[in-house]
Formats: C-alpha cells, sequence, structure tokens
C-alpha cells in the first residue's frame, strides 16, 4: 500500500491514521479515556513513578485550552493532537519546549486503549509526528524520556531512529523495583538521512 502524508496547517494523515488538533467536540471522549477508570492500564506505563493526577472536567478543558491559546500566542504548532485510527480517538501525542533558546523539544505519545497497543500505531503516529515537526519548527532533534520498564516505547522509538542518548540507572522505582530512566534522541540530519533513504528504497521498488 502506497502511504501518502498530508499535511495541511493542523492535520496530519497517513492513511487511515490521523493526528489531528483537539476540537471542543473531543473533550468529553477524552476525559472518559484519560480518567474513566479507577487505574488505569496506561498509567502503568506512562510514568507510573508519578501518580496521576485527577482533575475536574472543568479543569481539564481549561487546561487543554489554556495550552493552545499558549501556541496560537507563540505562533507555533498546536503542541497537543489527538491520535485518531479508523475515525476514532485513541490517544494523544504532544510537544513541549524544554529551552526555548535553543528549541530543545521533547515529545509525548499516550494511547489509552491496551486493544490499540502493539498494532504499529505508536512507531506510525511517533514518525508522522517527528517529520512533521521537524518540517514546521526550526529544532535540531527530537526528544523523548521513558523508563527501562517501557520497552514498547523503547522499542517504538528506535524504530522511528530514535538513539538511547542517556540511561540514567536505578532512577526510578515501579512496584518496589529499581529501573533506570531512559533518555532517547533523534537529530534533523539523522531524519533527513533516513528520509533519503526510504525515498531510494521507494524508487528502487
Ligand atoms: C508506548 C506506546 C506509545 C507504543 O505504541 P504501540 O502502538 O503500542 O507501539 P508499536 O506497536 O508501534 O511498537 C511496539 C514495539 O514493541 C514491541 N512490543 C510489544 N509489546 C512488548 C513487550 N511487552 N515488551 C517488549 N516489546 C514489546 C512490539 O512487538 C513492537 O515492536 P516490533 O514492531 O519490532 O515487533 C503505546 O504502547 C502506549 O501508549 N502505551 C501506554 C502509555 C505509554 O507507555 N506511553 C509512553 C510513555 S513514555
Amino acid at each position: 500500500m502506497v502511504s501518502i502524508i498530508t499535511r495541511t496547517e493542523s492535520v496530519i494523515i497517513q492513511d487511515e491514521l490521523v493526528l489531528r488538533c483537539v476540537e471542543p467536540r473531543d473533550l468529553a471522549e477524552l476525559y472518559e479515556l484519560i480518567y474513566g477508570e479507577d487505574e488505569p492500564e496506561w498509567k502503568r506505563w506512562d510514568a507510573p513513578y508519578y501518580p496521576l493526577e485527577r482533575v475536574s472536567y472543568e479543569h481539564f478543558e481549561q487546561n487543554t485550552f489554556k495550552r493552545l491559546r499558549a501556541d496560537e500566542e507563540e505562533a507555533r504548532p498546536a503542541s497537543i493532537r489527538v491520535i485518531e485510527a479508523d475515525g476514532e480517538i485513541v490517544g494523544l501525542i504532544s510537544y513541549y519546549i524544554e529551552d526555548s533558546l535553543s528549541m530543545w523539544l521533547e515529545i509525548g505519545i499516550v494511547i489509552y486503549k491496551p486493544s490499540r497497543w502493539a498494532r504499529g500505531i505508536g512507531t506510525r503516529a511517533l514518525q508522522m509526528w517527528s517529520g512533521y515537526l521537524f518540517e514546521q519548527m526550526p529544532i535540531v532533534r527530537v526528544g523523548l524520556t521513558t523508563w527501562s520498564g517501557n520497552e514498547r516505547m523503547m522499542r517504538a522509538a528506535a524504530k522511528v531512529g530514535f538513539q538511547i542518548e542517556a540511561r540514567l540507572r536505578k532512577c526510578r522505582i515501579v512496584l518496589g523495583e529499581y529501573y533506570d530512566s531512559i533518555r532517547m534522541g533523534m537529530l534533523r540530519e539523522e531524519w533527513d538521512q533516513m528520509c533519503a533513504i526510504r525515498a531510494d528504497r521507494n524508487v528502487n521498488n
């Protein structure tokens, strides 16, 4: 199947997978996905060493739009996007700027439904998001932080081209066990090189 990535100002599309801006109509569904269960499975993997901070729906709504307004005021792309697969909201993907002088940018991803894990959505969403960010922003690197117990995250990021840049040993405790904090990153030139290799392959196939 030929993958066509369409990028308009706010929508990134690859076949049945869409990364798009959060709309007011999404908020109730997102709130349910994030906070609907007492002990959600996704939180066992997404920074499980921090408790899930439960907020009211109004707070969630205000926070989301505050963040999007700030992006608009700073004239940068919306920093939080819904991940939609086959027309269904499955997660969120985001970025934040750690240092605006160097444009040090970090990304985050959560697919809230375990039934959607390990089917390639995370890898593709990370790839689409990284490409979009390199295209839209004057950044030289995309980074992400995880922990050594989250092998799915590390594997998905590695498939996109992220390298482990730092392993801080025994910095996290999850269910009584020590794990390493893992910092991964990909430089613009590495991304460009991978795109060139992919383009070559497509020409030769
Ligand atoms: C982490 C996450 C975004 C990855 O997305 P995904 O769609 O599940 O990942 P993919 O299917 O694209 O890739 C996962 C890879 O890990 C492998 N994998 C799956 N389960 C695994 C396991 N238990 N241990 C090791 N590897 C595993 C898969 O086989 C696949 O590799 P492969 O294609 O070489 O076979 C998603 O699982 C998720 O949101 N999890 C919950 C929240 C979370 O952990 N967020 C990240 C916080 S840093």
